[in-house]
């Protein structure tokens, strides 16, 4: 794997000086669904290089992101910003991330490394999203919104109809821009019941 397909959003991130065609897709999501709004506190799940993190920095008051990665040097001295390196399966509290009141929207977009394998690949990206879930009690505040990367799969369908009730509405949508030989899609909740 490893390649990048230089296609039209590659290209148009590229002009518009965003680190990855991504932002095409929370842009998307968030015209459809209204998600973010300026008196946000959001946390970005997996925002590395960080195209989601330039987008909502613009549109909210402060935004925090994790990811497994080094923090992307390009994008820390934006002043709303706060990067940290951590595995999304260590974090227990929002006191972790240096803030003491839970988020407005949480957001990700977390991918784990595939291995070609579809059982394996589905497993270890279902992994990801019931961490996440796991968390919305502690991170999410009561009204808050969500926005998920999901690997269709027969569990990941099982997962999110018995958990679609946490919030006043949940909705699963494809951006434009994803690659058509993608398996994944997004699950948009608003209004946060938990
Ligand atoms: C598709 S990329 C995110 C792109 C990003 N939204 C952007 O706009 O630039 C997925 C990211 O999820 C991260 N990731 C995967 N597993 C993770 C974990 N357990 N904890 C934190 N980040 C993780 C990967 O390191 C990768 O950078």
């Amino acid at each position: 794997m490893g390649f990048k397909v230089k296609d039209h959003y590659f290209k148009k991130a590229k002009k518009e000086q965003f680190l990855a065609r991504s932002v095409y897709k929370l842009e998307e999501i968030d015209k459809k669904f209204k998600v973010l709004k300026k008196s946000d506190i959001v946390f970005d799940l997996g925002y590395y290089p960080g195209s989601w993190i330039q987008y909502t920095a613009e549109k909210v008051k402060k935004v925090i992101g994790i990811d497994i990665k080094e923090v992307n040097k390009k994008i820390i001295n934006i002043s709303n910003v706060d990067l940290f390196k951590k595995d999304a399966f260590d974090i227990e509290d929002i006191s972790e991330l240096g803030v003491d009141q839970k988020f407005d929207v949480i957001l990700s977009d977390m991918a784990p490394d595939t291995t070609g394998i579809k059982s394996v690949d589905q497993d270890r990206s279902l992994a990801l999203v019931e961490k996440v879930f796991k968390i919305l009690p502690t991170f999410l505040n009561k009204d808050g919104n969500f926005v998920i990367k999901v690997f269709d799969g027969n569990d990941a369908q099982i997962f999110l109809k018995n958990n679609k009730k946490l919030f006043k509405s949940f909705n699963y949508f494809r951006p434009k821009s994803t690659r058509s030989v993608s398996k994944e899609f997004f699950v948009i909740g608003k209004g946060y019941q938990g």
